[in-house]
């Protein structure tokens, strides 16, 4: 049984033996499961917490520790099949589709319809955020993930003078770096930010087309084909250059390595950004952005959305309800997008804001992203759950961390193991 089924088969056990936590309360409560903790993070849920006090509201925070988010998934799941759902999770792309089809999310159709969501979105977002035709979710950004961070200090010691654009040139930045006593790339090894590698590598290799075909369609033919040996081979390369003290990292404490000169580059999403913000770092000066070499033209990306959940019995209130409602409001108004989006790292996910009010990686990562939509270049991530179930991303994490652990496999035999642990899932 893949764990949607199982989570199914428990929830339904659970709807005959519901309980609540809260009792009611005169007034109106949210409480947001999600998972960011990292200091930049935790500063841009800050923002959302104060506006929904500032309406009038309790903010119970939800946080769960965790990069990548699958820790606060089990509690999630856990949770639900207890009755006790949160009003809102941070839950994204297909998983939106599964847990509405286990009946746990609820329509806000209501706050979508009065502000306008339709049209206030991009086409493909709106879409996703519908369960059967229903708004049940509200996005609350763009993160791009083909990026690579830089420190410009570091680089010039190690006698780098060019920001690499190509793998061979980031492979001979590395080189220096590591000549000269740096950690090249700052890297923490867990499951979710090695196959932030590998995907990237594989945008790089095989371009959008090929990502779309790997990890939507999933063809055989590509995930088997002389590429995919490509992009494991230069997964391999690309090893060397890692943090060797990495194991098990939390990736803000590798993205401080970078801040504090300790490391010369890492490869991440824009939440990395969030850090060197809270940091009260320039981008442009203090540290640089390039899209990840070799995929520059493709853009890949998640979006972060908050999921509504229909509340226990006990916490079923107008009350609560009016708070759910506020922070669905809240999360697509032009001034929290503003201020969110400015410290998250991440571009605001509705149309027409003023991008001169963000920092010059952003205002990169809104043309580059303009430029893609039109291209046709646009690469839903698979390790930030935006092509794929949780299933089949669970077996391409394993594929990925067990060619990491053994030197020994060979890189012509994983496009194999992908696709015989992908079919595995369904
Ligand atoms: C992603 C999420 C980001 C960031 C990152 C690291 O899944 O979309 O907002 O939190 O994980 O935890």
């Amino acid at each position: 049984m893949n764990p949607m089924n199982r989570l199914a088969a428990v929830v339904s056990l659970a709807a005959v033996l519901p309980f609540g936590s809260q009792a009611a309360e005169s007034q109106g409560a949210v409480e947001v499961v999600h998972y960011w903790t990292s200091g930049g993070e935790a500063k841009s849920v800050d923002v959302l917490k104060k506006i929904i006090e500032k309406d009038g509201f309790v903010w119970r925070d939800g946080a769960v520790a965790g990069g990548g988010g699958a820790a606060a998934m089990t509690v999630l799941k856990t949770r639900a099949v207890s009755g006790n759902p949160p009003s809102a999770a941070q839950i994204k792309g297909p998983d939106i589709q599964e847990w509405g089809r286990l009946g746990l999310l609820t329509s806000i159709d209501e706050v979508a319809k009065a502000n306008d969501w339709d049209n206030l979105l991009p086409r493909q977002v709106s879409d996703s955020m519908k369960y059967d035709g229903h708004y049940v979710a509200v996005p609350v950004n763009i993160h791009r993930i083909n990026w690579l961070w830089l420190n410009p200090q570091v680089l010039k010691k190690a006698g780098v003078t060019e920001l690499p654009t190509t793998l061979e040139q980031l492979y001979a930045a590395g080189d220096k770096l590591k000549a000269a006593g740096f950690i090249a790339i700052a890297h923490g090894g867990q499951a979710w930010q090695d196959t932030t590698i590998f995907e990237n590598l594989l945008l790089s290799i095989m371009g959008a087309d090929g990502f779309r075909k790997s990890f939507i369609d999933m063809d055989p033919a590509t995930l088997t084909g002389a590429q995919m040996t490509a992009v494991f081979s230069a997964l391999r390369r690309l090893q060397a250059y890692l943090d060797p003290d990495g194991s098990g990292q939390d990736w803000n404490l590798e993205t401080a390595k970078v801040i504090n000169g300790k490391a010369g580059m890492q490869i991440m999403g824009d939440w990395a950004k969030s850090e060197w913000t809270a940091a009260g770092k320039t981008a442009g000066s203090d540290y640089a952005c390039v899209p990840f070499p070799g995929s520059q033209g493709a853009y890949s990306y998640t979006v972060d959305s908050l999921a509504m959940f229909k509340p226990s019995s006990n916490n079923d209130t107008p009350a609560n309800t009016a708070a759910r409602n506020d922070l669905a409001r809240v999360a697509l108004e032009p001034e929290f997008q503003y201020v969110f989006n400015q410290n998250k790292g991440s571009i605001p996910v509705i149309k027409g804001l003023d991008m001169s009010r963000f920092d010059s990686c952003a205002q990169a990562s809104a043309k580059d992203f303009a430029t893609a939509e039109q291209a046709g270049t646009l690469a839903p991530s698979m390790a930030f759950n935006m092509s794929t179930s949780q299933a089949v991303q669970g077996a391409v994490f394993d594929v990925v961390t067990q060619f990491m652990n053994d030197r020994n496999a060979d890189p012509s035999q994983e496009g194999a193991r992908l696709l015989a642990a992908i079919k595995a899932t369904q």
